[in-house]
C-alpha cells in the first residue's frame, strides 16, 4: 500500500510516500519539509497567520516534491493521510484542504491523521519489532503528554502538562539567553557544556498520584534566575542555565515515566515528539529503562520533527481500522 502523509498542524509544511507492505515492512520513499522557522524566528515564536499563508504557497511544491522523489504519480496513491488535529487551526486547515481537494478530484480515500498519534508511529516507521501495548510519552513544542496505547488507533491519555509544554520552556527560556527559535536544539548543546547542579530547579513532576506534569514553575524559575543575575551585573552562563534546567527537566519526566509504567505494568516505553531529539532526556530514559529491564524506543533524529512520514505511517493503520474521512472532514485546532 502507498500512502501520502500529508502535515502542516504548525510551522512546517511535510509531505511524504511511504510503502507499507502485508508483511510489515515499512518504507519511506520520500520525505520532504518546507521548515518556517526562518519566518517566524524574526518574531520569537510561531506567528500563526503568517504560519498558515506560508503553508498555503508551500504545500503544492512540497507534495509535488515528494511525490517525485519517490518516483510515483498521484495515481499510483492508494490512500491519501492528512494531520487534522491538533494543531493551529489556520496552518491545520492548508494541509486538510488540499488533502481533501486531491482525494475528491482522484477519488482516492482520505483518512484524518491525529498529529499527537502520528509522532508515535514514527517510530513503527524504524523498529519493526515495536508493538503495542506501551507507555508513550510525547513531548513537544505543544504537547507534553503520556499515553497507555493499547492497539496502533487507541490511545488513552494518562498524563499531561496542567500548563506550559516542554518544547515551550526550553524555547522561552532559550529566548531570554539570546538564542534563536526554536531554542530546544541549541540548549541542548549548551547543557552538555554546562554544570547541571549550578542551579537547583523546582521539579515539573506534580507532587501527587496523578501522572501530570506542570512546566510553568520551572520556566519561571529558571527565567527569575537570569533575570536576577542580569539585574545584579552578575555572568549569565547559558550553559549552566540549560544543564541545570535540563536536568530538572529530564529527572522530572523520568520520574513520572516511571510511575506511568509501574502503574500500567507495561515493559516497553516509546519516546515521540520534537523534544524527544533531547540527547539528555534520550539518555535519562535508556538509562532509566535499562535499570528497570523495560524496553525503549525512540525515532532516530530525522523522524522526531514534525514530518509527512510519520502522519503515513498513522494513516496506514487508521485506514486499516477503517477509519475513513469524507469531504466534510474539517481541521480542530
Ligand atoms: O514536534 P515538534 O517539531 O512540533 C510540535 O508539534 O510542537 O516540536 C518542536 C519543539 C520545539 O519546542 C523545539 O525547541 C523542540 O521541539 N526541540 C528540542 C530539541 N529539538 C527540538 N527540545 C529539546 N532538545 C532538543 N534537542
Ligand atoms: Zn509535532
Amino acid at each position: 500500500m502507498l500512502v501520502l502523509g500529508i502535515e502542516s498542524s504548525c510551522d512546517e509544511t511535510a509531505a511524504s510516500v511511504c510503502e507499507f507492505t502485508d508483511d510489515g515492512e515499512k518504507k519511506i520513499l520520500s520525505s520532504e519539509v518546507a521548515s518556517q522557522i526562518n519566518v517566524h524566528r524574526l518574531y520569537g515564536g510561531v506567528v500563526p497567520e503568517i504560519a498558515g499563508r506560508a503553508h498555503s504557497e508551500a504545500i503544492c511544491g512540497v507534495v509535488s516534491s515528494a511525490l517525485e522523489k519517490a518516483g510515483k504519480s498521484i495515481g499510483d496513491i492508494d490512500v491519501i493521510g492528512v494531520t487534522s488535529t491538533p494543531g493551529l487551526i489556520g496552518a491545520l486547515l492548508v494541509g486538510v484542504s488540499y488533502a481533501k481537494a486531491l482525494a475528491y478530484s482522484t477519488g482516492k480515500p482520505l483518512v484524518a491523521v491525529n498529529h499527537i498519534k502520528a509522532h508515535v508511529a514514527a517510530n513503527y516507521l524504524c523498529h519493526r519489532e515495536l508493538k503495542p501495548p506501551f507507555v508513550a510519552l510525547v513531548v513537544s513544542g505543544g504537547h507534553t503528554s503520556l499515553f497507555r496505547v493499547d492497539s496502533y488507533t487507541d490511545f488513552k491519555r494518562i498524563g499531561r502538562t496542567r500548563d506550559d509544554a516542554a518544547g515551550e520552556a526550553f524555547d522561552k527560556i532559550g529566548r531570554v539567553l539570546g538564542l534563536y527559535y526554536p531554542c530546544g536544539a541549541e540548549m541542548d548543546a549548551l547543557a552538555s557544556k554546562g554544570n547541571k547542579n549550578a542551579f537547583r530547579f523546582p521539579s515539573a513532576a506534580i507532587a501527587d498520584e496523578t501522572l501530570d506534569f506542570s512546566f510553568s514553575g520551572l520556566k519561571t524559575a529558571a527565567l527569575n534566575t537570569i533575570n536576577g543575575l542580569k539585574q545584579k551585573n552578575l555572568p549569565v552562563v547559558p550553559e549552566d542555565i540549560s544543564a541545570s534546567f535540563t536536568e530538572a527537566f529530564t529527572s522530572s519526566v523520568c520520574k513520572k515515566l516511571l510511575q506511568a509504567m509501574q502503574s500500567e505494568n507495561l515493559d516497553t516505553v516509546v519516546l515521540a515528539g520534537g523534544v524527544s531529539a533531547n540527547s539528555h532526556l534520550r539518555s535519562s530514559i535508556a538509562e532509566m529503562a535499562e535499570k528497570n529491564g523495560y524496553s525503549f524506543y525512540v525515532p532516530p533524529l530525522s523522524l522526531c520533527g514534525d514530518n509527512g512520514a510519520m502522519v503515513a505511517a498513522q494513516a496506514c493503520f487508521e485506514y486499516l481500522a477503517g477509519n475513513i474521512a469524507d469531504i466534510h472532514l474539517n481541521a480542530m485546532a
